[in-house]
């Protein structure tokens, strides 16, 4: 039982919530233990094929870290504070299944990167994107910095960092921030729409394309070499063979994950 998130599983797709409404769900360090709690969970739980990250309310998916835990920092907690948030988002952004953030209002800070950090992001039309940290003397801790390069470009991202300016879910759609808009009542349900999408394809794959992609952002890794080994091992998997006999046969692949 989590205190300060809801994690329920729905026909396989676990539905994370973070839920400090009062606070406008800003990430404290307890709420980022039972994130990296659940998330870890995520990775061998067998009912569990994808995930969707939420906030609590109408206003604000994350209005950023919590800044009232910023106060008595010195370089060494600041680094080990940035560190934790990283090692998290890391966890949600290599994790094998699909995880797709469900963006309800703000998402500010923590919670742009939070968001930046799933696969697929689907925002309402009240959702705002903005890394302000620079207002509080401060950048980004939690990759922003180097997750909005990657997501909309070195151009808006910098003047995005630099100025603060928030974006609405129009200009984040625009920019290629987020995936799509859908009305703040349909925005879980639009996220499981794409969700039950990927849910017919072939699981070891699913992994196999999320680790793939990922390579290309990592320095210590050749993401060409990642794709010619992660083909490799694909064409020795069950699914492999069912998703080539079933086109032959003209008939719709049953996949076993195996
Ligand atoms: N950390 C801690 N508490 C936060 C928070 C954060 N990042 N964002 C909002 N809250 C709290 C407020 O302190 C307030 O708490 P209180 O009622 O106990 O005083 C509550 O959430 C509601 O926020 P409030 O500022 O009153 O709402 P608003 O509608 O006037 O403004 C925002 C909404 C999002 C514009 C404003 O809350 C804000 O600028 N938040 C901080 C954003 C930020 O800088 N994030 C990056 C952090 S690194």
């Amino acid at each position: 039982m989590y205190e300060n998130i809801l994690a329920e599983n729905q026909n396989g797709v676990l539905v994370i919530t973070i839920n400090r409404p009062a606070k406008l769900n800003a990430l404290n360090q307890a709420t980022l233990k039972e994130l990296k709690e659940v998330i870890t969970g995520v990775y061998t739980d067998t009912a569990v094929k994808g995930v969707i990250i939420t906030g609590a309310g109408e206003k604000a998916f994350v209005a950023g870290a919590d800044i009232a835990e910023f106060s008595g920092l010195n370089a060494e907690t600041g680094r080990g504070l940035a560190q934790n948030g990283h090692d998290i988002f890391f966890l949600i952004e290599r994790c094998p299944k699909p995880v797709i953030a469900a963006v309800n209002g703000f998402a500010l800070g923590g919670g742009c990167e939070l968001a930046m950090a799933c696969h697929l992001r689907v925002a309402s039309p009240n959702a705002k994107f903005g890394q302000p940290e620079v207002n509080l003397g401060l950048i980004p801790g939690y990759g922003g910095t180097q997750r909005l390069i990657q997501l909309i470009g070195k151009g808006r991202a910098m003047e995005l960092l630099l100025t603060s300016d928030m974006i609405n879910a129009e200009q984040a759609h625009n920019f290629g921030l987020i995936n799509h808009i859908a009305e703040q009542a349909d925005l879980v349900g639009k996220a499981k729409e794409i969700l039950e999408k990927i849910f017919t394809k072939a699981p070891l794959a699913i992994g196999a394309t999320i680790a793939s992609v990922y390579a290309y952002f990592d320095n210590a890794t050749n993401g060409f070499d990642t794709e010619v080994n992660e083909f490799g091992k694909l064409v020795e998997t069950a699914d492999f063979v069912e998703g080539t006999t079933a086109f032959v046969e003209k008939r719709k692949a049953e996949f076993t994950g195996k």
